[in-house]
């Protein structure tokens, strides 16, 4: 049961709740033990008050549908804000305020704003509790979804507050949706300020203050805020990584085991990679699960690198998950989970667009409307979630509670490029792979953003989520690589999504991306070949395990080809892009960029195939 007196003696943490309260001025504080019975009370209260819908339990025992207001349905990039001292600090990567004048701006706003609401007091360790790579927070929230999304999503509760102990240091977090209920005012379904959004970090202060939205990332503060933006600036400050990277381990039939991360930007398939299942064919090759979204990787004992996950849940993106895509999500979302803005079928399941071939005939959409086949729009938000246990996961991985992380031997890097990347390619040193990772991007499809066919480039995918200047971030890279020397991962380039020259998608993806990893694999053992190339080591046709898949030759060129005039836009338009940060980059980069174009000389117009192997 919650409780309402706090179970520690941290004089930090009781002074800085009191303080909150005192601003906030909720009606109670509550502090969270993070137990099944203080889980199922508090969705019993949201399903009372509507803010939840509860499923058929022969279908989907023990989970429950939100539907959020319309206004607040993903994270809010222009409302982000990293208040570091320094301007500079922050990077043209981040919207900066100075933080005194943001901590005037946001005062107001807090207070009173918990008015006729719960204060719940949320502790959390980020990693497995207790491990030397975890760190823990405590999140101030008058959200009951946010407290039953954090008990999935972290380690919650009694376990993390003891961890802390007296003198233990954690990461501050206060959140409100920004509705109080003032003069007895009638709740909402789902309170947010529909007006002002503010996510604020602090990095030198370890803080973050978010106001006005209760949906995912912005609301979820273990997630974006704390483990990719204040945990990056940790660890700039204290020599390791926080990446928003997935991690997996891949298993060989003779149990030769390595454990690989891979960064994707959004939309990229990242939770499906992090699951899949190789194909049939590929008899004894298994792949397991350490987590879907993020990585915090320290070097170990040995000076390898160890990662672990810091979350204990997943936040997948529903819409395109299926039995055909992702089983292994279909099976974590079986039970036990939170959706979001999905639909409702009539028989109080839930269903997203592509999860079925066939679409139900009637629905309530994630708007709360009827909906038919015919109503010519989604049932469920492009956006909508669905928050399950890790644990729930069947391909989890043995390891993925390890305090001391998992060794990793790769990492990969993607993003939807139609042409230019090829299918993979090896980085010639480290510090050509985070010359890699620095320029990975995804080509624009949205018509919406009137900007069809232009690279958006998203760094090591942590554009809106690095911390601090990204131009000190690569040289953070640059050094963590050298400092690992021979131990350091080795890194890929990838890319799911070439075309032909039909326009349609060359590379079929999903589960047959294990034959990449399987050639991967032997390129960290020394036992695959590749070609050197001006981009980099690249299988040829016959280094990749073709079993069971019909690949011809003249396929797997269209896929592999590099074409020396796409690549010199490449190097052109990633130089401009570097354009805008003002610190100095890494001092090889240029370097690369120079024997990319200048390995490309007197080849032109010729395919990969023919130039270079
Ligand atoms: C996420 C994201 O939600 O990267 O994981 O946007
Ligand atoms: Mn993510």
């Amino acid at each position: 049961m919650a409780q309402r007196t706090p179970n520690t003696k941290n004089q930090i943490l009781l002074s800085w709740v009191n303080q909150m309260a005192n601003l906030c001025q909720p009606e109670q504080v509550l502090w969270c033990d993070g137990s099944e019975a203080e889980y199922n009370e508090l969705c019993d209260q949201m399903v009372a008050s509507g803010m939840l819908t509860k499923l058929n339990p022969v279908k989907r025992p023990n989970s429950y549908l939100a539907l959020s207001d319309a206004s607040d349905v993903a994270r809010v990039e222009d409302r982000t804000f990293i208040c570091s001292e320094e301007k500079k600090d922050a990077g043209p990567n981040n919207n900066w305020m100075d933080p005194d004048q943001m901590r005037e701006t946001l005062n107001p706003l807090f207070a009173g704003c918990m008015k006729g609401r719960t204060m719940y007091v949320i502790p959390f360790s980020m990693g497995p509790i207790g491990s030397a790579i975890s760190q823990i927070g405590v999140e101030l929230s008058d959200s009951p979804y946010v407290v039953a999304n954090m008990k999935i999503m972290t380690r919650m509760g009694e376990g993390a507050l003891k961890f802390l102990g007296e003198n233990g240091k954690f990461v501050k977090c206060v959140h409100s949706v920004g509705m109080p209920l003032a003069d007895g005012q009638k709740d909402v379904k789902w309170p947010c300020n529909k007006d002002t959004k503010y996510i604020v970090h602090y990095p030198e202060t370890r803080e973050i203050w978010s106001y006005g939205s209760g949906y995912g990332g912005n609301a979820l503060l273990g997630k974006k805020c704390f483990a990719l933006r204040i945990a990056s600036t940790m660890a700039r400050d204290e020599g390791w990584l926080a990446e928003h990277m997935l991690i997996l381990g891949v298993e060989s039939p003779q149990g030769d085991k390595k454990y690989i991360t891979a960064a994707f930007p959004s939309a990229c398939g990242k939770t499906n990679f992090a699951m899949l299942i190789p194909p049939t064919a590929m008899k004894g090759w298994k792949i397991s699960t350490i987590g879907d979204d993020i990585a915090w990787i320290k070097p170990g004992p040995n000076g390898e690198l160890r990662a672990i996950n810091p979350e204990a849940g997943f936040f997948g993106v529903a819409p395109g998950t299926s039995f055909k895509t992702n089983p292994n999500a279909m099976h974590s979302l079986s039970k036990n989970t939170i959706f979001t803005n999905v639909a409702l079928t009539d028989d109080g399941d839930v269903w997203w667009e592509e999860m079925t071939e066939t679409k139900p005939s009637h629905l309530t959409d994630w708007t709360g409307n009827s909906w038919t086949p015919d109503s010519g729009k989604n049932a469920a938000h492009p956006n909508a979630r669905f928050t399950s246990a890790a644990s729930q996961c069947p391909s989890i991985d043995k390891d993925y509670e390890n305090p001391a992380g998992v060794p990793i031997s790769a990492m990969i890097f993607g993003g939807r490029r139609p042409d230019t990347i090829p299918l993979v390619y090896q980085a010639k040193n480290w510090e050509h792979g985070v010359y890699i990772a620095a320029t990975t991007g995804s080509e624009t499809t949205a018509a919406a953003t009137g900007t069809v066919g232009v690279v958006r480039r998203d760094p090591m995918a942590m554009l809106p989520f690095c911390g601090y200047n990204m131009d000190s971030y690569f040289n953070h890279w640059v050094r963590m690589g050298n400092k690992a020397g021979s131990k350091a991962p080795k890194i890929f380039g990838v890319n799911w999504f070439r075309k032909n020259a039909e326009g349609k998608y060359a590379w079929p993806g999903f589960g047959e991306n294990a034959r990449v990893l399987e050639w991967i694999i032997a390129r960290v053992n020394g036992t695959a070949n590749a070609a050197e190339t001006p981009v980099g080591f690249m299988p040829k046709y016959s280094d990749i395990n073709w079993n069971g898949l019909e690949m011809s030759e003249a396929k797997f060129n269209e896929l592999t080809s590099l074409d020396a005039s796409k690549w010199e836009n490449e190097v052109a338009s990633s130089a401009e892009f570097f354009k805008k940060f003002e610190g100095p980059l890494p001092s090889g980069f240029e370097k690369i960029q120079k024997q990319i174009v200048s390995g490309f000389v007197g080849k032109s117009e010729t395919k990969f195939t023919e130039a270079f192997l």
